[in-house]
């Protein structure tokens, strides 16, 4: 995340120094609809220099050519409006194409004689980025792989990185194992996991917003916060991923990444710099102080859920997950998943942090409420503190990009009577959203090799461990009550009661 501008003194940013990026399983979906659009809109902005090669690379056997074709179809349809062709074919030029056998050793050989043809021919200075699109099952193999036949090599100064993609395991243990395996060919550094969700402005705004600000850090505490709800719902099905889907479940799908990534934006502490390993030790911290839940705690502090048929809110009938193609009529996975956690350190000691996250809930929202505290005494007659609602500050990250902050306000009149207002910044409305894939940002990172945005193995390790005794529970346990909520509602009632215990409410979108 390049930090070299502020409002009204604007650096403009570096275009990447001159490079390759290899992209493998290109013919697939996120080569087309994301990487090239992406790759597209840098080209657009002038952040690639004109030495710069992309070399795709897959099973199918096609000429550069066809491979240029198959990208042009569909790159136009995603960058939509205002495309600009002159820009496109600067790009398409640079697009090579190799076929091959992730699983055959002279593949590799082939590639790295065109990866070295394409070198000299751009003058790309050796640099290049490895981006794995393929099934993470075949994260470990290609890169032994690759490092066995001399593509990649361990180098310090990181000039070949390899990036992936979740998810990074299955579990804590299979996680691991990932890890111990790229680490036999290449060093930490050259490492770059991506979330996607920190391609989102809004989630690096999270950064921003905390500490470019002197406002909210005095009350960003125990002392004034009350408890945060962090809410991932999405009103869509598991469309045709019913196969992952039915491995992995809500609660791997969505919670040691995703979720855990924007806990500890939330609630890290502020980092000495901008630097990739300030800012991820801070944030592994925060996954460290998270307190490791006992089976007994799991059984009052983690709820999941499974949808049934239902109405969504525009009328639609919805199926119920058990229902869905390919999806077993028995199904004991979860689409629903919710958690209260709490974290062991100073800043956040007893201050719950409730999760959760579900498919086909009532409508798209992903947010995060930061609830402060009551005030500890209203000297308005007739106006009770228990009747008010208490400050809330709303981190909506999408669909509407916003920021929201909630507070009590004197209604005109004579008597003195308080209802709740609420000031709004919206991100449309004040910058004007380009068209981006969400992408741009993380790809930029990766060719220049700032690390910030990605993931470290400590904090993937420190994700799984977090849901490690969840999975284990629920996994030993069948659910019996499945479905437990219907299509197009806010998930299970055991999830109302998880906060109504505490005396809480979830804050679900109007
Ligand atoms: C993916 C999950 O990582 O994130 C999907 O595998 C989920 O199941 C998606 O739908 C949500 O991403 P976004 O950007 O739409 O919030």
């Amino acid at each position: 995340m390049s930090d070299s501008h502020s409002d009204g003194f604007m650096a403009a940013p570096e275009p990447v120094q001159p490079g390759a990026v290899i992209i493998y399983g290109a013919s697939g979906d996120l080569t087309r609809r994301k990487l090239m659009p992406a790759l597209y809109n840098l080209a657009r902005d002038g952040l690639l220099q004109d030495a710069f090669a992309v070399i795709g690379t897959a099973s199918n056997d096609l000429s550069d050519d066809a491979f240029r074709a198959h990208l042009d179809e569909t790159v136009r349809e995603h960058v939509g409006e205002d495309f600009d062709d002159g820009v496109w074919r600067w790009l398409l030029e640079r697009v090579s194409y190799v076929g091959g056998d992730f699983h055959d050793d002279d593949y590799y050989g082939r590639l790295g004689d065109h990866i070295t043809a394409m070198d000299e021919h751009w003058q790309t200075g050796g640099n290049h980025l490895h981006y794995l699109a393929t099934p993470p099952s075949l994260f470990g193999d290609i890169v032994a792989r690759l490092g066995a036949a001399g593509v990649v090599s361990r180098t310090e100064e990181a000039r070949h990185r390899v990036v992936i993609e979740k998810p990074f395991g299955h579990d804590l243990e299979s996680a691991r194992a990932l890890n111990r395996a790229l680490l036999e060919t290449l060093n930490e550094t050259q490492i770059y996991r991506i979330d996607h969700y920190l391609g989102k402005e809004t989630v690096q705004n999270l950064l921003v917003f905390r500490f470019a600000n002197a406002i909210f850090e005095p009350v960003w505490n125990r002392s004034y916060v009350d408890h945060v709800q962090i809410t991932v719902a999405e009103d869509l099905a598991v469309g045709h991923r019913a196969g992952y889907y039915e491995e992995a479940g809500a609660l791997r799908d969505m919670v040691p990444n995703h979720m855990m990534q924007l806990l500890s934006f939330i609630a890290m502490e502020p980092p000495s710099s901008f630097d990739a390993e300030a800012v991820r030790n801070n944030k592994g911290d925060v996954l460290k102080a998270i307190q490791p839940l006992s089976p007994e705690d799991v059984l009052t502090q983690a709820v999941r859920g499974q949808y049934g048929p239902g109405t969504m809110p525009g009328g639609e009938q919805a199926a119920g997950y058990r229902e869905e193609p390919g999806v077993r009529a028995d199904s004991p996975i979860e689409t629903y998943a919710a958690m209260k956690l709490q974290l062991d350190n100073w800043r956040w000691a007893d201050v719950p942090f409730y999760l959760r996250t579900g498919k086909r809930m009532a409508s798209r929202q992903t947010e995060i409420l930061i609830q402060f505290k009551r005030v500890p005494f209203m000297m308005f007659s007739k106006t009770p503190v228990d009747h008010l609602v208490p400050n809330q500050l709303v981190l909506r990250i999408q669909p509407r990009e916003a920021i929201l902050m909630r507070f009590g306000a004197k209604r005109p009149g004579p008597v003195v009577h308080i209802s709740n207002a609420e000031l709004e910044f919206c991100y449309k409305e004040r910058f004007g959203l380009p068209p981006a894939t969400g992408y741009e940002t993380l790809l930029y990172d990766a060719i220049r090799g700032d690390a910030t945005l990605f993931q470290r193995a400590d904090s993937i390790e420190a994700g799984w461990g977090v849901v490690a005794p969840i999975l284990d529970v629920w996994s030993a346990l069948r659910p019996r009550d499945f479905p437990n909520y219907a299509a197009g509602s806010w998930g299970p009632a055991d999830a109302e009661t998880l906060l109504a215990r505490d005396g809480r409410a979830w804050q679900n979108l109007e």
